[in-house]
């Protein structure tokens, strides 16, 4: 049986996966911790510690004491805050995953780690962007996502560890806010069509990007950890798309629900990180291997936020 640790899971993901693994291995085989205190929506759910990514021998301990059998390593400083901080986004980024890594060798553990869209750059095809291309990120967020996979690879080879990782595009969600990410207009828009009926895009009109709904990114990510270990040909990341679209065509789902909604655009310092990512993403060899298949497109989404934020608000 799965005894599970999750890692960063009061952030974005953290919240829905950690739910969503307690709903099928049950509460108490599902440990949530963080280096912050306990997320509300985690509560009462099952058990919960903090516990610093970076501190390697508390983290053995934990899985010791334990007897973890998984970890799912989600602590990381995203694309925007990793700019304001690169010093530390490299040293939680590459040192957390270096870690699990060494403890997954010594405890044979299977480990989940997500990689994302920002390793690719501005010499990478833009559309369709390819599993195998050229990638030159320009970012420090985008770096470590790169040499962590390089590094989940090495392991992989090396010593047969049974790591598994997705390169996530933007991830919407109600329940949990986003964690500082270049994506997160894709959230907070949502939010303020609600409240004030206007938003003010921090990225420009046209701005495509690769997103996804969290529902699908979950259900990846658990089917992806369930797929039996000969199908993972890939021990990078593999590529994992459901659509892709701008601040502009959201405006225009959003109005068919709130005809009053309006957008305005300012774009900041993030419009030069968006512009150096893809605008759509080819997961052919994700459909192939472990049969990936989304379910959400855009107007499905825009529904399923509206009410859910809708019904909180109440
Ligand atoms: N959300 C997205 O759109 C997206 C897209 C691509 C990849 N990802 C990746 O998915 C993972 C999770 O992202 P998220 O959106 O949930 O991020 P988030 O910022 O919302 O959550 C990260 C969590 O890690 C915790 N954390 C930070 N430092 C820690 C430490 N030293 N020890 C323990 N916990 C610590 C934070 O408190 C936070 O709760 C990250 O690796 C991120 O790079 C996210």
């Amino acid at each position: 049986m799965s005894k599970i640790l999750v890692i960063g899971a009061c952030g974005q993901i953290g919240v829905e996966l950690t739910l969503a693994l307690r709903k099928t291995h049950g509460g108490e085989n599902v440990i949530a911790c963080d280096i912050r205190g306990e997320h509300d929506l985690l509560k009462n759910t099952g058990p919960y510690t903090t516990l610093d990514a970076m501190n390697a021998q508390a983290t053995k301990e934990l899985v010791e004491k334990e007897n973890i059998t998984e970890i799912y390593l989600l602590a990381a400083l995203l694309s925007a805050t990793g700019e304001k901080n690169p010093k530390l986004a490299w040293e939680l980024n590459m040192e957390s995953l270096r870690q699990v890594l060494e403890l997954g060798v010594e405890k044979k553990l299977k480990i989940f780690w997500p990689s994302s869209i920002a390793v690719f750059g501005p010499t990478t095809p833009r559309e369709d962007t390819p599993q195998k291309t050229i990638i030159e990120p320009s970012t420090m967020y985008g770096i470590t996502k790169y040499a962590g996979e390089l590094l989940c690879q090495y392991y992989n080879k090396r010593f047969g560890l049974d790591v598994r990782s997705v390169r996530y595009p933007g991830l919407i969600s109600w329940k949990s806010p986003p964690g500082g990410g270049t994506t997160d207009y894709a959230v907070e828009i949502y939010h303020e069509a609600l409240k004030q009926k206007k938003y003010t895009s921090f990225l420009s009109e046209n701005t495509y990007l690769p997103m996804m709904y969290m529902d699908d990114a979950i259900r990846a990510t658990i089917e992806l950890m369930q797929a039996p270990s000969e199908k993972i040909k890939n021990r990078m990341a593999y590529n994992l798309s459901a659509m892709s679209f701008s601040p502009k065509e959201v405006a225009i789902a959003i109005k068919k629900h709130i005809p009053e909604f309006e957008i305005s655009y300012n774009p900041d310092h993030r419009q030069a990180i968006a512009d150096s990512w893809p605008a759509s993403i080819d997961d052919s060899a994700a459909r192939e291997d472990w049969n990936w298949k989304h379910e959400f497109d855009l107007e499905k989404m825009t529904e399923d936020m509206l009410k859910n934020l809708g019904e909180e608000q109440i």
